[in-house]
């Protein structure tokens, strides 16, 4: 069979203007909210990724009808007709975030049966938050092989305190409790710029929510909420992929339509390694890189922390900077699986655990190398970039779950990469 690749050359420097599409992790849980409300919804700035795509057929198969204008950008949804409860084993294997229709399903219908995501590669991802935060609300949960199935006469208003700011137990949750009668509280929530979207989306549909210190979710239950018409946010990881980009190579780019709130830490640590960020007036951004960049150390976080899913691509970005540096991955616990690949490209890294130490190299080695998630992807077409030789990165359904058309963005750059099929 043919495998697709992602064929890249060491780049000069990347220069010019570029714009963000929206926010992957922010477009799945607003899809499945829709299914909080009954009627036509329209979505703008939706990503053409095939997570998208999955999110769409799974709102299809719940009964939704869903018209895709991925020119646009756009998807209008119709959940008039949604009357199922289960989503098909298939789908979730296919999406884990397909686990965020819990929450609204629990909400809609009461009941939900869904077959268990399972772990993927870069950590195990339980969804013990999830559930456990379900019963108290008063779902009864019974669990079968894979499947489980949460059932409840009523739900109920109440406290519900995280173990850790989980993105996706704080989406469910808050997803779950906006039609509860009474008054909820998630404490220790996750309060990622996603999230934030999806609390306007929320409350755009008539829901109650307010942001309470310390790191607290109140909310006010309503009888019912209406459709939207909504645009999604841009997608703060693909502004990091860019930056990133431009640091590594050399380069100067702007990014209008960046926000440069969403990722402030980020930013100061790349103005650390020597790189001139240039704050425009509209929020955008645009980075001028030094020739002679320190490497940093850095830990990731839930936010303001740097994201975790910006960890293999800043990675990159300290491999070719001058010193040692060290990087400890703190959300997940196996997110270092592209550092065999770094290593085989000549990078010097010894990874231990949640723990990384790098010494800087002037240069990579063009090699081939399997990306084994959405964001390994990215971080290894960086590599390609500042690698002599080309560079051929396998695993490009991974990139195609996250990117809509960064290979595209980065060429307009100056980038020399293409995906092809051997
Ligand atoms: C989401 C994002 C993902 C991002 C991550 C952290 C989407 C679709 N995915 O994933 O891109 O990398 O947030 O910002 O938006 N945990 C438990 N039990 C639970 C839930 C989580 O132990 O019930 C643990 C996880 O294993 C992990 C940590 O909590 O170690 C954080 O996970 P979480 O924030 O929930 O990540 P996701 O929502 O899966």
């Amino acid at each position: 069979m043919q495998q697709e690749y992602i064929l890249v050359k060491k780049s000069t420097p990347l220069t010019g203007e570029v714009l963000l599409s929206g926010a992957k992790n922010a477009v799945l849980p607003i899809m499945a909210s829709l299914l909080l409300t009954s009627g036509v919804s329209i979505l703008k700035n939706v990503p053409r990724l095939t997570d998208v795509e999955f999110m769409v057929t799974l709102l299809q198969e719940l009964g939704a009808k869903v018209v895709c204008n991925y020119d646009q950008n756009i998807l209008i949804v119709d959940t008039t007709d949604v009357h199922k409860w289960q989503v098909s084993e298939n789908l979730m294997k296919k999406m884990r975030a397909s686990i965020v229709v819990l929450g609204p399903l629990l909400a809609r219908f009461k009941s939900a049966n869904l077959a268990m995501p399972g772990g993927d590669e870069i950590g195990l991802r339980p969804i013990d938050y999830h559930l456990k935060n379900f019963q108290k609300m008063g779902a009864i949960i019974t669990q079968k092989d894979n499947l489980i199935s949460l059932k409840a006469d009523q739900l109920i208003a109440q406290r519900f305190v995280l173990d850790y700011p989980s993105v996706g137990a704080t989406q469910n949750i808050l997803m779950a409790t906006v039609l509860i009668s009474g008054v909820s509280h998630i404490v220790n929530a996750a309060l990622e710029p996603e999230i934030i979207d999806l609390i306007a989306v929320l409350t755009k549909m008539g829901a109650q929510i307010e942001i309470e210190s310390p790191a607290t979710l109140k909310i006010i239950g309503v009888e019912k909420l209406v459709p939207i018409e909504y645009t999604v946010m841009n997608d703060r990881l693909e502004a990091g992929a860019l930056l990133i980009a431009a640091a590594i190579t050399g380069g100067d780019i702007t990014i209008p339509n960046a926000s440069c709130d969403n990722m402030e830490l980020f930013l100061m640590k790349l103005k650390e390694m020597g790189h001139e960020i240039i704050y425009l007036q509209n929020g955008g951004v645009r980075l001028k890189a030094t020739m002679t960049p320190k490497a940093v150390s850095f830990k990731t976080a839930p936010y303001p922390g740097i994201a975790t899913d910006l960890q293999p691509l800043f990675m990159i970005a300290q491999i070719v900077s001058q010193g040692n540096s060290e990087i400890v991955e703190t959300v997940f616990e196996n997110r270092f699986l592209h550092v065999p690949y770094l290593r085989k490209m000549g990078a010097y890294i010894e990874a231990s655990g949640h723990k990384a130490i790098l010494t800087g190299v002037n240069e990579l080695q063009g090699q081939d190398v399997e990306a084994t998630d959405i964001r390994a992807s990215c971080a290894l077409v960086l590599a390609g970039l500042v690698a002599q030789g080309t560079t051929r990165v396998f695993g490009v359904p991974h990139w195609r779950r996250g990117y809509e058309s960064l290979d595209n963005k980065l060429r307009a750059l100056g980038a020399q990469l293409e995906i092809l099929k051997n």
